[in-house]
């Protein structure tokens, strides 16, 4: 386990004799900041000179990473249209953030041992880089499986099979297997739109390597897949949160006060329900939710973030009668520290979206997983926990349903078998990042290809 405090084991004059410094440009989402923060953690350890170039919009907190430099790029949102959703956001943050970048990289950097690492969604890093000759690497905060999925859509509405029709919907896409119709992304959004968001990040420059926050082992035929496609190193290093500790990456305050509650709960009773930092709910669907929870008499933790329900500031969409129900049978958070919550031993069950960090997280402490994906990558990891590494299933959000989805996943024979198959996975990441394991040995392989450029 490397901390932020530890010293450096190897440095650079071990590895080639030669520095480099690292120019890191993570995307100002919760769940692709984080794992970002966690390689650049990394990095550092092995003797890197670390600057984080940011949006100027949920920027990190510098004081939680000391041995990093952080460098906030305006984003200008304040003055620019941000009606049109997710794709005017990111044309926004690489309109606005590049000249910026391109100016510090002439003004401030030698060239000569500089290399550009950024988010895919903050392609106008890779833009400079190509731009002055300096060598670029993407990270992907996604699942690999995404990657193909996503490009692959283009071709699939040419063909006439996306969106996909209701017939369509079961069947196995041919060039994605196992993942079917209904597990691809941006299924249920305008073409036009999703389309607009394909060709603005598609990759117009040509990455040196890929980096993602994934385990070989879990995802290995894609990963075949995009290593054929691309003639490139594609280094599978996760879970970073495994390998790294770091500073806490929460956009919002950490509710440490449910620690203490779930000490008081017997072992493995307790379903832990988040959606991650960027899902929504309608009042309706959120009181369903709520009355399940209730109605299957087992302790459940639940994060109820500000804005997670639509056109409710916090928990105002509660009926007066459900929320004395609650008081009496569960936990309400604002924001929870996560990775603590789902290794501690009263958590029985991760009620979750799948995003992917959070499926990594739940994967890694051996969680039986109940899914309510949304969009993006979620419904193919979804795809993954359920049918794949048969670790958990789809819900329904239906109080009777999800009354029985608990019991289903705490009591009984099913449960026992998918915390069973929860911990063989979970075995096996940590024989992934101990010593010679894959993802340990990428990391290896990581610093010895940045040495090499
Ligand atoms: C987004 C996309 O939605 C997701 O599909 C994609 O894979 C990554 O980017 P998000 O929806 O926020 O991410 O989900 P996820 O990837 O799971 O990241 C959420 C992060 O927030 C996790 O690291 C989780 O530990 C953290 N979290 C969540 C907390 O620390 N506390 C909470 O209370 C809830």
């Amino acid at each position: 386990m490397i901390s932020n405090a530890t010293k450096q084991t190897t440095t650079m004059s071990e590895h080639s004799g030669r520095s480099r410094r690292l120019l890191l440009v993570p995307s100002p989402l919760q769940g692709h900041i984080t794992p970002m923060l966690q390689l650049a953690t990394y990095l550092h350890s092995q003797g890197f000179s670390i600057t984080i170039a940011h949006a100027d919009v949920n920027s990190p907190d510098s004081s939680n990473h000391p041995n990093l430099t952080f460098l906030p790029l305006p984003a200008n949102l304040s003055g620019t249209d941000n009606s049109g959703g997710l794709t005017q956001f990111f044309t926004n943050i690489n309109v606005n953030c590049k000249p910026y970048l391109y100016e510090y990289v002439v003004k401030s950097c030698d060239k000569e041992s500089l290399v550009i690492v950024h988010d895919n969604l903050t392609f106008f890093a890779g833009e400079v880089a190509g731009e002055l000759g300096v060598p670029e690497i993407v990270l992907r905060g996604s699942s690999a499986v995404f990657f193909p999925a996503f490009n692959i859509i283009p071709k699939l509405h040419q063909d006439g099979r996306f969106p996909p029709s209701d017939s369509l919907l079961e069947e196995i896409i041919p060039e994605l297997h196992p993942f079917r119709y209904k597990d691809l992304p941006f299924r249920t959004r305008p073409i036009d739109k999703t389309l607009e968001l394909i060709t603005l990040t598609s990759p117009k420059t040509h990455p040196s390597a890929f980096i993602w926050n994934t385990v070989e082992f879990l995802e290995q035929s894609v990963l075949t897949q995009i290593r054929n496609s691309h003639q490139v190193p594609v280094f599978t290093i996760g879970p970073l949160h495994k390998t790294v500790t770091i500073g806490s990456t929460s956009f919002l305050e950490e509710d440490t006060s449910c620690i203490t509650w779930l000490d008081t709960q017997p072992p493995k009773s307790v379903i832990y329900v988040s959606l991650g930092s960027l899902a929504n709910l309608d009042e309706n669907v959120a009181c369903e939710l709520a009355w399940g929870l209730v109605n299957s008499n087992h302790p459940f933790l639940w994060v109820v973030r500000p804005g997670l329900v639509r056109g409710f500031e916090w928990t105002e969409f509660l009926p007066e009668g459900l929320v004395d129900e609650i008081k009496d049978k569960g936990l309400i958070v604002k924001w929870a520290p996560q990775k603590s919550v789902l290794g501690h031993k009263a958590v029985g069950g991760f009620w979750s979206h799948c995003g992917w960090n959070s499926t990594m997280e739940g994967l890694s402490e051996g969680v039986p997983m109940l899914c309510q994906p949304f969009d993006v990558d979620q419904l193919l990891n979804a795809r993954y926990v359920c049918d794949v590494w048969i670790m958990g299933f789809e819900v329904v959000v239906e109080r009777g349903e999800i009354a029985g989805a608990v019991k289903r996943v705490l009591a009984g024979e099913e449960g026992e078998e998918m915390r069973r198959r929860a911990i063989e996975i979970q075995e096996k990441v940590k024989l992934a990042i101990g010593d010679g394991g894959s993802s340990h040995n990428s990391l290896k392989e990581l610093v010895a290809f940045i040495l090499s450029l």
